[in-house]
């Protein structure tokens, strides 16, 4: 079986699903967007701008991930729920007397979304515990009429940003209200003890404050709604027939549910392996939960903000980054810091972003990725090749010229591999950038090359299989903290897993496999059907590597690689992927 498509399952209330469109064989490029098209401003931002700061700031921001003195991992904005601290309702609406987040600045936040390159703000307008950050007539329970601050901190964040030429756009969680009777997940009877539906839940309040949301802040980007739940189509349509009324142009994120929105959102820190067609947008966190956390100092460092950022346009999609102010409203330095020095990366490689269009080669190479430009491939190179050559494997198009930071490279482009003369060491931090000019639009072979000089990752997406079952696994490490991989399981003694590598020349290569396994495997590998290695590891619950062992290849070209367990606890085992290493000899 090839696999060339995946579905990733509804993963519970906490993440909607993505459709990836994983392919193999050569791709046509995209051509990125011409200037005079037919798409709304609001459109063109998101297609083009790439990049874009969400931020969660609420009433759980105010607990910063603490409860009467217990710390809770994971989404700080559950805090409230069931599978965290469990406050009730009561309790927890009575933090707002004392919520007040005087630091807040909407003026700073922009300066930073500008500073860290990014193009648009969407901000939790009212998240799943149903407290309000602007002011509302639908609820008292909200930033203005239940706290000190008395300020209605979406109209200051939309101001600034129309200001200074920012997009905005406001998250909205239709059907999870955790306070309000009625709402998703919330209580069932008011306080008389009337039974309320979520139908009148969704017209004395839902309705009410989109209509707010999308009338009283000026022209804004996009709805960015969350967890439909089990809520009917019919309240889906209502509300993106809203968004249409009030704001014409802006967009409807897909968690509206029900198949409707206007793109689509993929897993929470989802960057897909192969590219994904259509619109549609990657988000990530830069602690490990959404709204602030006062324990958490899992920062998100610049160099994966560049590569994450870059990895996703190059899959074809937008990239939103997320922040969570503290308590007092203030963006932690932490974050900060990172984000405006991946945004100095940012603005020496516009090109590597703004306007981009995905990698022909409809992966990732192995030592970084590419984006298309018109008439020119920008080649984003993470691990710098150690020997002065980069190697770019079966790029169809001819190319007239390289260049780094303006200087012109050698190139030479011979049975379809493409070398360019490169400095020794790495002219950028994070990434340097290579600029390819071609003769005519992009295109390349998608099929898998192993790189003579730096370390390739064979993922099992690529991979035909047989005897086993490719599938889709996720799981949560802490609470809200989705893992996704593409994996291999269910093997018995006939299953193999081939994967088909264009090597450019001879070689000897250490080989390395990624998998997870309850008890220890015996691994073997043929090279072109011949026995080449047999290895055991005792193995572990989480995905690790493992050395195989060392294979020579004899010729140039295609040579398959095929796996298959022969012995041990192959039940348990699931392998996500394996690693070729060139070894000078
Ligand atoms: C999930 C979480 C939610 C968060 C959202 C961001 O849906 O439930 O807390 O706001 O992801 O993508």
């Amino acid at each position: 079986m090839k696999i060339t498509r995946h579905t990733m399952k509804k993963a519970i209330l906490l993440s909607a699903c993505a459709v990836a469109a994983l392919f193999l064989s050569s791709c046509k490029s995209k051509v990125p967007a011409p200037t005079e098209d037919s798409r709304s401003p609001q459109e063109i931002l998101f297609d083009d701008g790439n990049y874009a700061m969400f931020i969660h700031f609420g009433l759980y921001s105010k607990l910063e991930g603490v409860w009467k003195d217990k710390i809770y991992y994971g989404n700080a904005e559950w805090i409230m729920n069931g599978n965290q601290a469990g406050i009730p309702v009561d309790e927890y609406m009575a933090e707002a007397a004392s919520f007040n987040p005087t630091e807040f600045d909407a003026d700073a936040i922009v300066r930073l979304a500008k500073d860290a390159g990014m193009k648009y703000i969407i901000i939790t307008s009212k998240h799943h515990e149903g407290f309000a950050m602007f002011d509302t007539k639908a609820s008292d329970f909200d930033i203005v009429d239940a706290t000190p601050l008395g300020r209605d901190l979406m109209g200051e964040l939309a101001d600034a940003c129309h200001r200074e030429g920012l997009g905005i756009g406001f998250y909205y969680s239709q059907f999870q209200d955790w306070t309000a009777p009625g709402g998703g997940n919330g209580p069932k009877y008011d306080k008389d003890g009337r039974e309320v539906s979520f139908d009148e839940y969704f017209r004395t309040k839902c309705v009410p404050q989109v209509e707010e949301l999308t009338t009283k802040y000026g022209e804004i980007e996009l709805i960015w709604f969350d967890t439909p739940g089990d809520m009917q189509a019919g309240y889906s349509e209502e509300l993106v027939q809203l968004v249409r009324k009030n704001q014409p142009h802006a967009l409807v994120s897909s968690r509206v549910g029900n198949g409707m929105g206007d793109y689509q959102t993929l897993g929470d820190m989802e960057v897909p392996v192969a590219n994904v067609e259509g619109r549609w947008e990657g988000i990530d966190v830069t602690q490990v939960g959404w709204g602030y956390s006062r324990y958490d100092n899992e920062w998100k460092s610049p160099g994966y903000i560049v590569r994450n950022l870059v990895s996703t346009i190059a899959r074809g999609g937008t990239w939103m980054l997320n922040v969570g102010p503290k308590a007092d409203g203030s963006i932690p330095e932490m974050a900060a810091a990172s984000l405006r020095k991946a945004g100095q990366w940012v603005k020496r490689h516009p090109e590597a972003v703004y306007g981009a269009g995905p990698s022909p080669w409809g992966h990732a190479l192995p030592w970084g990725d590419a984006v298309q430009q018109k008439g020119k491939l920008e080649l984003v190179v993470f691990d710098w090749p150690r020997n002065g050559e980069l190697t770019v494997p079966g790029l169809k198009t001819g190319v007239k010229s390289a260049r780094l930071n303006g200087k012109k490279l050698a190139i030479k482009q011979k049975d379809g591999w493409l070398t360019v003369k490169v400095p020794v060491a790495a002219p950028d931090e994070y990434a340097s950038v290579i600029e390819l000019i071609l003769d005519s639009p992009a295109e390349a072979d998608g099929g898998l090359a192993a790189d003579p000089r730096s370390v390739t990752v064979l993922p099992v997406e690529f991979a035909s299989t047989s005897d086993c079952l490719a599938e889709r696994s996720g799981w949560m490490e802490k609470f809200g903290e989705w893992k996704v991989r593409n994996v291999v399981q269910r093997f018995n003694d006939s299953s193999t897993v081939t994967w088909t590598v264009n090597f450019k020349e001879p070689g000897v290569f250490a080989v390395d496999l990624e998998y997870l396994g309850g008890d220890t495997v015996e691994w073997k590998m043929a090279l072109d059907g011949q026995e080449a290695l047999v290895d055991r590891h005792r193995n572990t619950p989480a995905y690790a590597w493992y050395p195989l062992g060392w294979i020579s290849i004899g010729s140039p070209g295609i040579h398959e690689l095929t796996l298959s367990p022969s012995d041990g606890d192959i039940a348990s085992a699931r392998v996500a992927a394996m690693r070729l290493t060139p070894i000078d000899l």
